[in-house]
Order: structure tokens, then sequence, then C-alpha cells
């Protein structure tokens, strides 16, 4: 069975098709290397020898996107990761996030329209909740206003998704609302190559730890949790390829009552910034040299995920533990400053 993964050279697409092609899927992926690198292609290869078809394409043109599917009319499943997902960068360039972030999923979504049948997965996030009122967070947690243009392309994304479904019964679709995915392939083949500076916490971490950054900052420490500090979900990014993996068998072997569902992927587990800290030092058996700073403008206090819906109806929970995600996230680090 032929599944296409756009950005399938990405942290969470890369991770995802090497457990499809584990499960027997034909892969193929489509990236426009905007932010990865080709070098990921042998990095899953080195993995599961075997090669996906890869085509670099820019799903922003219609033309093109249009020539793919006629060239692959065989493919039964679309795992959609392809987008620009930096939250800072989104509010200074809100026009390209919007091109980039919706502009292509539309042109994919007209190409399932003619499908005889379609099952399309959307690579979402627990951002849409916004800070949500009660804790855990299920699917039904209202959508807040977007605090940023990237989270309102997820939002608006999911709209369209659904819109699309009320009037092509031949689209099954599902949006998967991530938590916060870290850490890298046991393998360390593959993992998270932030560009520039990370904006995002296990990263600046290993990169602090590893000597290229000076120090963390902790941003804030005055919120209303138990040690002050942001409390988040972090995913281990293997076991969130693996939910897309259950997702993939849910639409493709499931009659479903309705043809489109959303659900949270997160482990159920809040963990604060010192706590992931303390986790770092705990794995790596070094300590991190950190400083507590201002609050960072946009961040929400507390997110982490009610698994249920995902534990029930696909068949998926988390195996890995916040010690495992960093210990990998560590050893990819180590890997990358022995390149
Ligand atoms: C986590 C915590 C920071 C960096 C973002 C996106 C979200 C999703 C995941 C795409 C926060 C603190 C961070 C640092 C710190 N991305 N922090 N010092 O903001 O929860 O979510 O990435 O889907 O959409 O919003 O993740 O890793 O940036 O921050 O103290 O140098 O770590 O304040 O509490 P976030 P993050």
């Amino acid at each position: 069975m032929k599944i296409l993964v756009t950005g399938g050279l990405g942290f969470i697409g890369s991770h995802t098709v090497v457990e499809l092609q584990k499960e027997g899927y034909q892969v193929v992926i489509i990236d426009n290397l905007s932010n990865s690198s080709i070098e990921v292609l042998d990095g899953i290869v080195a993995i599961t020898g075997i090669k996906p078809i890869f085509e670099q394409l820019d799903l922003k043109d219609k033309l093109k996107v249009q020539a793919f599917f006629k060239a692959h009319q065989d493919i039964e499943g679309v795992i959609h990761f392809a987008a620009s997902k930096a939250v800072g960068e989104s509010v200074k360039k809100p026009l390209m996030y919007y091109e980039n972030n919706i502009n292509t999923l539309v042109y994919v979504l007209q190409e399932l329209e003619k499908l005889k049948v379609a099952n399309f997965i959307f690579s979402s996030s627990c951002t849409v909740y916004g800070q949500a009122e009660k804790m855990p967070i299920t699917e039904s947690s209202p959508i807040q206003v977007a605090e940023s243009p990237y989270g309102n392309t997820k939002q608006i994304g999911e709209e369209i998704i659904q819109d699309a479904c009320k009037v092509n019964s031949n689209i099954q679709a599902i949006s998967l609302r991530y938590f916060n995915p870290i850490g890298a392939h046991e393998s360390i083949h593959i993992g998270e190559l932030p560009k520039g500076v990370p904006q995002n916490l296990i990263p600046y971490i290993t990169q602090t730890a590893i000597g290229l950054r000076e120090e963390l900052s902790v941003f804030g420490s005055d919120y209303p949790t138990p040690d002050g500090t942001c409390i988040r979900d972090y995913i281990h990014v293997v076991d969130l390829a693996k939910a897309h993996v259950a997702a993939v068998k849910q639409l493709i072997e499931k009659k479903n009552e309705t043809n489109y569902q959303t659900f949270n992927l997160g482990t159920g587990i809040g963990s604060s910034v010192l706590e992931v800290i303390k986790s770092f030092e705990r794995v790596s058996g070094q300590k991190l040299n950190y400083k507590m700073v201002d609050r960072r403008e946009g961040d929400i206090t507390s997110a982490y995920a009610d698994t249920k819906k995902a534990n029930a109806t696909l068949g998926w929970k988390t195996e890995l533990s916040l010690d495992d995600a960093m210990l990998s996230a560590w050893k990819w680090q180590q890997s990358l400053k022995a390149d």
C-alpha cells in the first residue's frame, strides 16, 4: 500500500516514514528541503534498508501538485506534515505562513477529491487550545483564538479539512494534535535538526550541554505551577510516529461512522521546565548551565493531554518516558558534534 508523506524529511515526518516502512507500507516522500536536508533520506535508509521514493517538490506550485498525483494514482493515504512551524517567525511573516501552510493544504485536498477513496492525516497541534481551562486537555476542549499566525494556520487547516469532508464522502480524515514532540530515533540516524538558534526547549538544552550555547534561559519562574516554571506534555517522537501508523490503519482498515476525527497525541503527563532539566542531568550525568529569566511573550502556563480517545480508538499509547526521550536527544546531539 502506497502512502504519501509530505514534509517526510522533517523531524516528525522522517520518524513516521521509518515506522510506516517497518509496517510494510510503501512510502513516497515530497519535501521542498526548505527546512530539512537530503541527508535525512540516508538516515531513513540506514535504519530500514528501504529507500522511499523521493520527489523534491514545493506544494505551493499547484500545477506540480496536480502532475504529481497524476503520476501516482495508486496513493491510498496521505500524511501531511509539510508546513512552516516556527511560532515567532509566523508573527513576523504571517502571509508567508498563510501561503505555505494553507494554499498547500488546499492543493493536496483538491487532488484527493478526485480519488475513489482518500485517507488523509493532518499534522495539527495542541496550540489550537491556547491556554485550556481544564487539565488534562481533551479533544472537546474549546478552540481558543490563536496566539500566532502559525497556530491560526492549524485551526484554519482543521476547518478546511472538515468542510472538505462534509462534501466528499470519499475523503476520510484525521487531525492529530501534537503536544511537544522531542527526542530522536534510538539508532541516532535521524533526529531534530533545528535551523539557527533553537526556539524549542530540548534542542536548546542539548546544544548548551555540548557547548554550542553559553547557557539555557528558563523563560519564567513565577508561573502558578508547583515549581514556578511552565508545564508541557513532552512526547517521544518515535511514539508520535507510531501514532501516525495507527491512524493510517484506523482509516484504511476500519469504516468509521464519521469521516473526520481529531486526536490529542501526548503522554498525558505534564512536566515542568525544571523537571525536564533534571531529567537531562539524570540521563546525561552532567550539570546543565541555566538561569531563570523573564517569561517569554505568548507562552501558556500549562498544557498536557487527555489521551483516552487516542488510546481507545487508535489502539495506541506512548511507551517511552521523558528520560528515554532526553537520553535519545542527548545522544543525537553528540552524534551531530561528531560529524
Ligand atoms: C517549551 C517550554 C518555554 C526554550 C512550541 C510551539 C508548538 C509546538 C511545540 C509545533 C516553554 C520553555 C523554551 C528556552 C525555555 N510546535 N523554554 N527556554 O512553546 O510549548 O510549543 O513547540 O507544533 O506549536 O508553540 O515549546 O519548546 O518552545 O517551549 O524556558 O530556551 O520551554 O517557555 O515553557 P512550546 P518550546
